[in-house]
């Protein structure tokens, strides 16, 4: 197959996607696919053949656990500066916190937080917006009913599947007969790169390593602060401090706890409480020494409410 090297630092591109005719798209355009089909790089490809089309456009890393442009268990929107040719975007940033690095249990938060995000891009101009989303398709997993939902929510213009087999008719079959959007069907481009259990735990490591780089403890009174879904801390436990409309403006790992005084100690990049109108308590622990991250199950937490695990050890390392 003969495929370029594109402008995109160390992307192939097939023809299959030179080809594709983009005038006239515009509103939400959606890729999917299974995990390592190459998603987040034909979003990157697509992001940059749009710039040469629109002045605004948004691009929003809609996976919580392969994250490209934020730590694991946020999505991120980032919009394009005037002018600017390339990615990642150098315009404002906006995140939410789904608090888990699966959709699997959180499919709420997932598809609230992306919903924001896409109405936070329009707010701020964008007439084009490209969302790359997580790799979960199964059925089992509720993945077409995510996927699905998505669609009837976001209303994208055009939704990118990203094939290897039929692994996605479960998605497509309805959607291909539905106008609520078009469906634009490529093969994975021949140099994908699979990455195991151990380098997907090992990428999440390394961008939190990476987010928290310049973290302090920053005590927190809590008192006058919504805490969602409940004031509940374990050590290690990720929780974002929120803004009014839900936008993460940091996210913080629960160092010490003090139920009494209403006090938590949180390892943040933030400096102050500027504008923080909630804290939201994930469902993740993030190790402050090896930044590997652990799911902390509604049972850890149903034996920390009941008292049997005294707080610091509701963690399950
Ligand atoms: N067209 C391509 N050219 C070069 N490398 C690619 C291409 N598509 C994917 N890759 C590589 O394969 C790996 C997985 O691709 P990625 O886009 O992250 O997949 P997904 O988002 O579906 O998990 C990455 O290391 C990426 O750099
Ligand atoms: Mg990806």
């Amino acid at each position: 197959m003969v495929s370029r090297q594109s402008s995109v630092v160390n992307i192939e591109v097939p023809p299959y996607w030179e080809e594709l005719n983009l005038e006239g798209l515009s509103g939400v355009l959606m890729v999917i696919g299974a995990p390592d089909t190459g998603k987040s790089t034909f979003a990157r490809y697509l992001y940059t053949r749009l710039c040469a089309l629109h002045e605004r456009v948004a691009f929003i890393d809609g996976d919580i656990g392969q994250a490209s442009l934020g730590p694991p268990t946020t999505m991120t929107l980032v919009l394009r500066q005037s002018g600017e040719v390339g990615f990642p975007p150098g315009g404002p940033r906006v995140r939410v916190f789904v608090g888990a690095n699966s959709p699997r249990g959180h499919m709420l938060p997932t598809l609230i937080g992306v919903y924001k995000l896409v109405r936070r891009a329009q707010e701020l101009g964008a007439t084009v917006t490209v969302l790359d989303t997580t790799g979960l398709i199964g059925p089992e997993q509720g993945g077409p009913a995510l996927k699905q939902a998505k669609v009837d929510l976001l209303e994208p213009a055009v939704v990118f599947a990203i094939r290897q087999g039929n692994e996605l008719e479960p998605i497509l079959g309805p959607l291909r007969h539905s106008a609520r959007t078009r469906v634009v069907e490529l093969p994975a481009a021949p140099a994908v790169r699979p990455r195991d259990k151990v380098a997907r735990r090992a990428h999440r490591a390394r961008l939190f390593a990476r987010y928290f780089a310049n973290a302090y403890p920053l005590e927190i009174s809590w008192a006058r602060l919504a805490v969602f879904p409940a004031p509940r801390f374990s050590r290690y436990q990720l929780v974002a401090m929120e803004d009014r409309r839900g936008f993460a403006l940091a996210l913080g790992i629960v160092l010490e706890a003090d139920p009494a005084r209403k006090t938590v100690l949180l390892l943040t990049p933030a400096h102050s409480l500027n504008n923080v109108d909630a804290l939201r308590v994930g469902d993740v622990g993030v190790n402050p020494e090896t930044w590997e991250d652990t799911r902390m199950d509604e049972n850890d937490r149903r034996l920390a409410d009941a008292g049997r695990l005294n707080h610091s050890s509701a963690c399950a390392w």
